[in-house]
């Protein structure tokens, strides 16, 4: 059961489908009896106008003194428009370390049965330094940073993260044919530190090779270990390979914060509609609950969640049933040990 003292953690509902979503994981937090102070804050868009920025600093306060968030998808309009919220609040928190389990689900048939990897994605740099430029008309130019201080990291967070977990084999995702000097140096880092780590198996592989064997043969994957934009590219292939984006849970993790987050976006097409799946943000609160040691409520939503996926007719539309989030998440209530 749950401790005395409430967890106090912020809340970021997000916008789109993420009000709809979080509001379903806290219901469920709630109902599995973990006490929870929840602070809520607003970030993105719709607070550009009153403090000049996607991601205020109290946001950022409430999250550091926390130490834990669970957050919602925010949107980020494509082309000219505001910076991502996303981006800037893993950089200024320092949120270096991305990982996503993806984890075929009982009941959900999809091409694979017996799926079961983590994809550790770098954060902070790499694409996403959000150094772009107008050369001259027509040509632009975007800077791809990577430092070896950001890979080392990643790598030994990475290959730590396996020891713990009792993971056999890392795999590097890179094009260092092609990028010799930013993939090199990633490739580089993760070779150094897989020396300190004789006991799990290491290999690389170059980026498009491994879209096509992910589809292919997923299970010859255990845990990989990507730099920003092949990571965010992967963890969609990868969600669709256990029933989509609705399915994936994720956390982003620094030395002192941690931010649970699913791996979808903000949905438009489906957003204020009722027809989200919460699974993803569900299971991204298991996992902040394993975070914060609350393993018997982790094993009970867990176990709740896969009661409730292996009934057809409760599921979402995503997943091929008729549930609206609502209805989803309480027969996920129900089903509660
Ligand atoms: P998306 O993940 O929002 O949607 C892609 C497709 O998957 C859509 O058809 C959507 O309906 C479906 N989908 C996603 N989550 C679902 C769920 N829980 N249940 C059922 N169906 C689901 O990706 P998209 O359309 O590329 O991005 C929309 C916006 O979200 C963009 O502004 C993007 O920048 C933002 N975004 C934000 C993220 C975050 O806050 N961490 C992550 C990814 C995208
Ligand atoms: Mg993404």
């Amino acid at each position: 059961m749950s401790s005395q003292t409430p967890h106090a953690i912020t809340l970021l509902p997000g916008d789109g489908i993420g009000p709809e979503v979080t509001e379903s994981a806290v219901r469920v937090l709630e109902a599995a009896g973990v006490a929870i102070e929840w602070d809520r804050v607003e970030a993105g868009g719709d607070v550009i106008a009153k403090y000049g920025t996607p991601v205020p600093e109290p946001v950022l306060q409430s999250i550091r003194r926390r130490g834990v968030a669970l957050k919602g998808p925010i949107t980020t309009p494509v082309g000219e428009g505001f910076r991502s919220a996303n981006v800037t609040m893993r950089q200024a928190l320092d949120l270096y370390a991305c990982i996503r389990p993806v984890r075929s689900l009982p009941g959900v048939t999809t091409r694979f049965e017996g799926v079961d990897l983590i994809l550790v994605r770098e954060n902070t740099e790499d694409l996403y330094s959000g150094l772009e430029h107008r050369v001259t008309a027509g040509v632009v130019e975007s800077i791809k940073v990577v430092t070896e201080r950001a890979c080392l990291r990643i790598a030994r967070y990475a290959f730590a993260l396996a020891r713990r977990l009792g993971r056999q084999k890392i795999t590097a995702v890179h094009k260092a044919n092609i990028m010799k000097l930013t993939d090199g140096l990633f490739l580089e880092c993760c070779r150094r530190v897989a020396r300190d780590y004789r006991d799990l198996e290491f290999g690389d592989v170059i980026v498009d090779n491994c879209a096509m064997q992910l589809v292919r043969d997923p299970r010859q994957f255990d845990v990989m270990l990507l730099g920003n934009l092949y990571g965010d590219i992967m963890s969609d292939l990868c969600a669709g390979l256990v029933g989509g984006l609705g399915v994936v849970p994720g956390a982003n993790v620094g030395d002192d914060v941690a931010v649970f987050e699913a791996v979808h976006g903000s949905a438009p097409d489906i957003a204020g509609k009722g027809l989200a799946n919460p699974t993803a943000v569900i299971l991204s609160s298991v996992e902040m609950m394993k975070h914060l040691g609350e393993l018997d409520a982790a094993k009970r939503i867990d176990a709740a969640i896969h009661a409730t996926l292996a009934e057809p007719r409760l599921r979402t539309r995503d997943l091929g049933g008729k549930a609206s989030t609502d209805a989803f998440t309480n027969s996920v209530i129900e089903r509660l040990g």
